[in-house]
């Protein structure tokens, strides 16, 4: 297994410092794991000018998956808009066709108190949140800032082909078919024609999975409903910008952002994976990180890349174990719990493996 590894900026390095323990903690029980480590973001425009440079792209594509930490951090945000960090980022995801991103928002039983949503409207939460990820309005042209009849105009463009809504819609139906065959289309067709197409396509897809029980709400609706009644939920399919906003909504009815790992897939399951999260730059160097949803993005990276379902059990169990024993980074912490630093969490996973 060749895994490319990219710490990027801010806490990237530190937490993804502790699943590489856990990488090397599987690695000495028997699993073949290669790692490359290079630079991306931030971290990748000091060493090379360039968010994403050639290199690190060359060792992106030559793995068989990415781990990345974060990118971003505020001694960047004046660059030009090219060399940030960020596109860097969106970059790799388009540059290895990562178009189906697999962000699950699943509830601990431990961490129940930490969410600000009332336990019972939250325990046993288990969601899927399927994000197209190489299209929309972050890629589509034109965009720009202009002077248009004597004032600056900003401008996007929302934008999706039928086969991009196709292929992320194949996916999500796939994911539904092996969960509980709940699938909820969410866009915003009552004013925008791309959300139209896009649910028009993803009727289409239906067809073919007459299992699977599709429903369609409005963008604004559901990011009521997630806080309303999340359980509701089994499987959503969204864009790339609703698909980010709601998200990171889903992480928090989980407690913290801190928790949630991330898939990025292309067509054969070649994947990026990451923490949900960003790169914290207030709480960077501090070891004070909660490391966990890095974490189990190699949990993801072992069960969608590499089919090692039981090495991806064995590390979704130690997380819960930690958890049980009571081990809190500071984002999770609630009275009557063990506080302990981003390291500490590693450490304490890698003891429970
Ligand atoms: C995410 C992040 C990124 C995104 C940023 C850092 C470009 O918010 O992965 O959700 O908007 O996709
Ligand atoms: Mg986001």
């Amino acid at each position: 297994m060749k895994i490319a590894v990219l710490p990027g900026d801010g806490i990237g390095p530190e937490i993804v410092a502790q699943a590489v323990k856990v990488l090397k903690a599987l690695s000495s029980d028997g699993l073949k794991v290669e790692m490359e480590e290079a630079p991306i973001g931030g971290a990748g425009y000091d060493a090379a000018g360039d968010p994403l440079p050639e290199a690190t792209l060359k060792l992106a594509r030559e793995a068989d998956a990415v781990l990345l930490g974060a990118v971003g951090g505020p001694r960047y945000d004046t660059l030009d808009r090219p060399l940030r960090p960020e596109r860097g980022l969106l970059r790799i995801r388009k540059e290895l066709n990562l178009f189906a991103n697999l962000r699950p928002a699943l509830m601990y039983a431990e961490l129940a108190s930490a969410s600000t949503l009332k336990p019972e409207v939250v325990s046993g939460l288990d969601i899927m949140i399927v994000r197209e990820l190489t299209g929309d309005i972050y890629f589509g042209q034109p965009r720009g800032i202009e002077t248009r009849g004597g004032e600056r105009v900003g401008f996007n463009t929302m934008v999706y082909s039928e086969s991009e809504v196709r292929r992320v819609a194949e996916v999500a139906f796939g994911i539904a078919m092996k969960r509980n065959r709940k699938l909820c289309s969410v866009e915003k067709a009552n004013v925008l024609e791309c959300s139209e197409l896009w649910k028009e396509v993803v009727i289409e897809v239906s067809k073919k999975y007459p299992e699977v029980e599709l429903s369609h709400m409005y963008v604004d609706n559901a990011a009521m409903q997630l806080v309303r009644n999340p359980k509701q939920f089994d499987v959503i399919v969204t864009g790339n910008i609703f698909g980010d906003i709601l998200s990171d909504e889903a992480s928090m009815l989980t407690g913290s952002i801190g928790m949630l790992p991330s898939a990025s897939l292309d067509q054969n399951n070649k994947g990026m994976y990451e923490p949900i999260h960003g790169s914290a730059p207030d709480i960077a160097g501090k070891d004070v990180a909660n490391p966990l949803a890095t974490i189990l993005s190699v949990s993801m990276m072992l069960r969608y890349t590499f089919n090692q379902e039981a090495a991806a059990k064995r590390i979704e169990s130690a997380v819960e174990k930690v958890l049980a024993q009571g081990c809190r980074t500071a984002d999770i912490y609630t009275e009557g719990t063990r506080k302990v630093s981003c390291s500490g969490m590693g450490d304490a996973v890698v003891a429970a493996l």
